[in-house]
């Protein structure tokens, strides 16, 4: 939950032990659901020690990623530049640049194996299963057609919806990822509209076709402190009400820990530390982990950590005394 104070400052409350919004179970579950636990829904995205290989200067990039998504749940990837999150969501989606591809474990969309899909089952998976944003929003829409045009046109090839209901369907989805007055934005130029608006048209253009996994790299990076949290606040407002999973890339450890259930660390390739997100933010283990949140304390991460609603729970700055003698 994001509030904006009259002075400008934004406050997050970090998702202690939340639990992810219950969506309805599926009625057969998924193969790679876990078998203890019968009654949880289906893991929408399985990644399981998926390792990419830079063909070329034959060197391994990314050396073993492994995390299950549930409808509702969050993921996070944080990490140092260059560490391979963006190729990790890269394998996910199908879209690894030239000369690079996965040598190695396993991905699974809503149940089936990545591995040997065709262009036009790809085409079909993109988006109305699996969809991402990106950073700078503005570089994915044509400068010279209306927003609204473009979001409608995505529609009509996604739902295959005529004009007139794609057009309303695309009202509806201006209004879902809270931009005010959605009629006039519909009629705008890209240029006409701030980066949160055009990163929230984004959204609701990668939401278009109902998708069950939405990958966000580094979505809100480019946007000032208080955009970013409301862009923020609304992907896990998206992820509860409509059983949404996220898998949250960012450089930023206070991004993924106002979305995220579970965060990964990356560094030069490797996971290095894999946790509940409170966990990892409050009790590193990892050298690199440690250095990342001294690195956020330094520059404010207070401002990111609000008193949790918990009275039993010692709170951030008790929480944070005890990072203090971690370092
Ligand atoms: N298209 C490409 N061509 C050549 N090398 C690439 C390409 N994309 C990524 N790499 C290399 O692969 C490694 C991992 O890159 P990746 O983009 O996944 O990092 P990242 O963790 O997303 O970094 P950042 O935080 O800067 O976005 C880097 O060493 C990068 O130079
Ligand atoms: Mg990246």
């Amino acid at each position: 939950m994001t509030t904006t104070r009259p002075d400008g400052t934004v406050t997050v409350t970090v998702p202690v032990a939340r639990p992810a919004a219950p969506p309805a179970a599926p009625s057969a579950p998924a193969p790679s659901a876990r078998a203890d636990s019968p009654a949880a829904p289906a893991v929408v995205l399985a990644v399981c020690d998926v390792r990419i290989r830079d063909e070329v200067n034959d060197r391994e990039i990314v050396r073993g990623v492994s995390f299950d998504l549930r409808p509702g749940q969050a993921v996070g990837i944080v990490g140092e530049s260059g560490s391979g999150k963006t190729l990790t969501c890269r394998a996910i989606l199908g879209i690894l640049p030239e000369h690079f591809a996965v040598s190695d474990g396993s991905i699974e969309i809503a149940g089936r194996d990545i591995a040997g899909l065709t262009t036009p089952q790809w085409t079909d998976l993109r988006g109305s299963t699996i969809s991402a944003v990106f950073q700078d929003p503005a570089s994915y829409l044509n400068p010279s057609i209306k927003v609204g045009a473009q979001i409608t046109e995505v529609i009509q090839v996604k739902s295959g919806l005529r004009r007139r209901a794609a057009r309303r369907r695309a009202l509806e989805l201006l209004t879902a990822v809270h931009l005010r007055e959605p009629e006039l934005v519909y009629d705008q130029y890209p240029h006409e509209l701030s980066g949160g608006m055009l990163q929230r048209i984004l959204i609701a253009t990668a939401i278009a076709a109902g998708p069950q996994v939405l990958i966000a790299d580094e979505a809100t990076t480019a946007l000032d402190v208080t955009v970013q949290a409301e862009i923020l606040d609304l992907l896990a407002d998206l992820r509860e009400r409509t059983g949404l999973a996220l898998v949250v890339v960012s450089h930023d450890l206070a991004v993924v820990a106002q979305v995220c259930d579970e965060v990964l660390v990356m560094r030069e390739g490797e996971v290095v530390e894999r946790g509940a997100t409170a966990d990892v933010l409050y009790h590193p283990r990892h050298e690199y982990t440690q250095l990342l949140i001294a690195e956020h304390e330094q520059y404010g991460l207070d401002r990111y950590l609000d008193a949790p609603n918990d009275p039993n729970d010692p709170g951030p700055a008790e929480q944070r005394k005890e990072l203090d003698g971690v370092h």
